[in-house]
């Protein structure tokens, strides 16, 4: 399958969100047009860190679990250890949470702003193994795109 033009995909990121000064919205709309952009997901959203859980936020696909503990699941490793988590079979990832039962491959990126976590963003998709290592350098990038336009704000969401 394609990888999306990640440095297209950056460029229009920023010329989204560079103008726009209300963090839900951002994010809704980063949420919007990566989703339409990646082949073969079935999910893309952002959890929020909250305390020590993280909270839905913004998203595409079915409706899915709404409190994550920090360190619980694929999500909550991301943001225990500040580690990009990428699975490739997310049955054989210990303390998986199922939202969506067909979600087999999933890939997790850290939300970092101005130095402190604050939520995660995660793309699941029904095919195994579908995150490629440019993928994930790519979504990385734009997560870093994204954070880098929400460095103003008092907090997020
Ligand atoms: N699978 C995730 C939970 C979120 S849903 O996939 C939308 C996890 O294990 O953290």
């Amino acid at each position: 399958m394609p990888n999306p033009d990640y440095k297209l995909l950056d460029s229009q990121l920023y010329s989204l969100l560079a103008d726009e000064h209300d963090a839900l919205a951002s994010a809704a709309n980063f949420v919007g047009l990566l989703f339409n952009a990646l082949d073969d997901i079935n999910w893309l959203g952002i959890y929020v860190l909250r305390g020590d859980e993280l909270v839905l936020g913004p998203f595409q696909g079915l409706p899915a679990c709404v409190h994550i503990p920090v360190g619980g699941g694929v999500c909550g490793a991301a943001v225990a250890t500040g580690e990009t988590q990428r699975i490739a079979d997310v049955q054989e990832f210990p303390g998986h949470i199922v939202c969506d039962a067909a979600s087999r491959s999933e890939i997790v990126v850290p939300l970092v702003i101005n130095g402190s976590p604050i939520g995660v963003l995660d793309v699941d998709s029904a095919s195994l193994d579908r995150f490629t290592a440019d993928d994930q350098q790519g979504i990385e990038n734009l997560c870093r795109t994204f954070c880098s336009l929400q460095a103003e704000r008092d907090r997020f969401i």
